[in-house]
């Protein structure tokens, strides 16, 4: 029973990775701290589905999760943590334009949504998707969604500095963990993708300067990504990808 587990599946990106896996997984996890405001899926098949309220910041409720999924039938293939923030709507988290709009607390609510999570997940269920990976005789997919301004060689402009040493933070953390999954959970792949600009509520405030070309939907930004994911091989462990498949430096 081929399984995927989405994170942050009431966000933009999310939402659309469970939408996707709809139509190539037969059991698809959408975990969401906002279940009574996840977005209908049309046509979606029964059973497939399964809703979970979840905070993925929160051990004990992964540990559940984990605990719940032991011993049944679902052989889990693909995890991928869509979880993010740049800005909410109190204004009290909004990305840096200069060091004297740095407010520590932002900072570490930031850190936890962008770059905490990932650890966790992979903490409490990476070992599912290594024993479901050998049932299923293929390798296991661990994507986290990242950004490229996340990435330190390619910081020409600055600013950001939250978002950014957020992303950098789990780079490092996607790097790390592919160096152990070699060793420990050998069918397992674990990469960082950045999936271009995309039209959700994060990116909203900064579209004004995007020209349409370079403004996904999210149904390309999620079928681009799932191209680059499905074509990926333990060689790809540890590696940072864009939409379009083309590495992105650390
Ligand atoms: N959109 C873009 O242009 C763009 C560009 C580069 C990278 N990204 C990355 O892509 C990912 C998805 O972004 P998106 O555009 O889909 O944003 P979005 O629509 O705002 O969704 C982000 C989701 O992250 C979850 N989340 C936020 N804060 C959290 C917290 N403190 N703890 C746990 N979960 C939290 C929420 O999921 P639930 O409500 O389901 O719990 C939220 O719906 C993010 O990592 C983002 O940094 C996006």
């Amino acid at each position: 029973m081929k399984t995927a587990i989405i994170f942050g599946a009431n966000g933009g990106i999310g939402h659309q990775f469970v939408e996707y896996c709809l139509a190539q997984y037969d059991h698809v996890f959408a975990c969401t701290r906002q279940i009574q405001s996840f977005k209908t899926i049309e046509g979606q098949s029964k059973g497939k589905l399964h809703m979970m309220k979840l905070d993925p910041g929160s051990e004990k409720e992964l540990q559940l999760f984990s605990e719940f999924l032991s011993g049944r039938e679902f052989e889990v293939q693909l995890i991928i943590n869509a979880c993010g923030v740049l800005h909410n709507d109190s204004k009290d988290i909004s990305p840096e334009k200069k060091i004297e709009d740095f407010n520590p607390n932002s900072f570490k609510e930031v850190i936890s949504a962008n770059a905490l999570i990932t650890p966790l997940i992979a903490k409490h269920l990476l070992h599912h998707l290594e024993a479901g990976a050998k049932a299923q005789k293929s390798t296991g997919l661990f994507a986290s969604l990242s950004a490229r301004v996340g990435s330190i060689g390619d910081n020409y402009l600055g600013g950001w500095y939250s978002y950014r040493a957020s992303k950098a933070a789990l780079n490092q953390l996607i790097k790390t963990l592919s160096i152990e999954a070699s060793r420990r959970f050998k069918h397992c792949v674990v990469v960082a993708i950045h999936p271009g600009t995309t039209d959700t509520s994060l990116s909203k405030p900064f579209q004004a300067n995007v020209p349409e070309e370079k403004l996904f939907s999210t149904e390309y930004a999620v079928s681009k990504m799932m191209n680059v994911l499905e074509n990926t091989t333990l060689e790809d462990s540890g590696k940072f990808f864009a939409w379009d498949g083309k590495e992105i430096e650390w």
